[in-house]
């Protein structure tokens, strides 16, 4: 992931486009750069506002026939000048950004996108904060190994209900959900949701029905007693499982990236009505046909809608063969959590489920949260590019080019086309 190494050697104007001649990991390139791209992208006062470094290029003033006058090195930027009929005399872009963000150099590199789990990780709360303090290193280390694995288990964190909070919120505020902020898993008389029994649970995405699930899960277990027999934890990782499907049932596979299943959630008898329906497809693909998001959650399908019969009977037939791809016991990590542990998982990547359980004697109870994945993600790259720039002053937006940062390219199911 990423790009090594990256210089400038020489640039061109082709009048309709701008070339930079690159030595990229030891090898030449060009990259090619689009002149309305310059334009919109210019870094000069004239086009961002300095203190917010929004755009604030006049888009009224762009012409459809936008070419390239001259292209110069100015120090570590290339000038670009306009000619007569493009209505802005010049544009400043400095070499870095150009380097880092051309697009024709994203569309090549990046295919690794995620990492795959074979052997569960677990971290240590009491390295996260000690007497208090923070220790920000252990802290970006989990979340950067929870950004691109999608799975792990902190120990130690305190066996007190509500605790799980002090370990999110190191990273940012709960996402208030339906179930609330914080909500108990341990079986109840009248359950709102089959979670809250001893039944076993298919796998599934949480509040896989809203428009946006929750990003980051997490599962604190209070208590586990030993005579509670099954209810282990189990994960299966979506983006592996749909891959996996792409070679085995291509037909199939694109039957599941057009059709849409149908999420809903209905609560027509409790104190808050909850009506939420979202149709969308299994699998997301973005235009490289990449897989950027996977939705899965048969405890909440409800009919499918706006399809012909013919499609419904293609969607059934796909479907049906997802399921057992999903329950393939080989892709299957199953976790018996102990008091203390918190597991934490990407709910847009990994399918969770539960074993069913008796519990004669003893007792099982969790309690979970989520963030969402804008906060977290932006969280991650906040922290990575503050340590990669800890010895800089860099304070206005305008200097911020995040296209470097590693996390940037790491594709954690949240349907983002990068
Ligand atoms: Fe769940």
């Amino acid at each position: 992931m990423g790009r090594k190494d990256i210089t400038l050697i020489d640039l061109t104007n082709k009048v309709d486009c701008l070339e930079l001649l690159v030595n990229h990991n030891g090898t030449q390139k060009v990259l090619k750069f689009n002149p309305h791209w310059l334009r919109f992208n210019c870094q000069s006062d004239k086009s961002r506002e300095p203190s917010t470094g929004q755009r604030t290029v006049p888009i009224k003033n762009v012409p459809t026939n936008l070419k390239i006058k001259s292209a110069a090195r100015d120090g570590d930027f290339v000038k670009i000048v306009w000619d007569e009929l493009s209505n802005q005399s010049d544009s400043l872009l400095s070499i870095k950004f150009l380097l880092n963000n051309s697009p024709s150099l994203n569309a090549i590199d990046f295919d690794k996108r995620y990492e795959t789990v074979d052997d569960l990780c677990f971290f240590d709360f009491n390295e996260f904060v000690s007497k208090e303090i923070r220790n920000e290193d252990k802290i970006f280390d989990w979340m950067k190994y929870l950004a691109e694995y999608g799975l792990c288990v902190v120990k130690n964190v305190p066996n007190r209900e509500n605790m799980v909070r002090n370990l999110v919120e190191l990273v940012a505020p709960l996402e208030k959900t339906i179930y609330g902020e914080i909500f108990d898993v341990k079986v109840d008389v009248n359950p709102v949701n089959l979670a809250y029994s001893a039944a076993p649970l298919e796998f599934h995405n949480d509040l896989v029905y809203y428009e946006s699930p929750p990003g980051i899960q997490f599962l604190h277990c209070l208590k586990f007693d030993e005579s509670v027999v099954g209810g282990e934890t189990l994960f299966v990782d979506g983006f592996q499982v749909a891959e996996k499907f792409r070679r085995d049932h291509p037909r199939l596979f694109d039957v599941l990236t057009k059709i849409p299943a149908s999420f809903q959630k209905i609560h027509n008898h409790r104190g808050r009505k909850i009506f939420i329906q979202h149709s969308k497809p299994h699998i997301v693909l973005n235009h490289r046909q990449k897989i950027i998001g996977v939705n899965w959650g048969p405890a909440n399908e409800g009919p499918l809608r706006n399809l012909t019969e013919d499609e419904v009977k293609a969607y059934y037939e796909a479907y049906l063969e997802f399921y057992k791809a999903v329950n393939d016991e080989s892709n299957i990590t199953a976790i018996r959590l102990n008091p203390g542990e918190v597991v934490c998982f990407n709910n847009r990547r990994f399918f969770h489920s539960r074993n069913g359980f008796k519990q004669p004697k003893g007792s099982r109870h969790f309690q979970g949260c989520y963030l969402t994945m804008d906060e977290f993600k932006s969280e991650v790259l906040a922290r990575e590019y503050t340590r990669n720039n800890r010895d800089k002053d860099l304070v206005i937006n305008q200097s911020v080019d995040i296209s470097s940062l590693h996390l940037l390219n790491t594709n954690v199911g949240n349907n983002d086309y990068n």
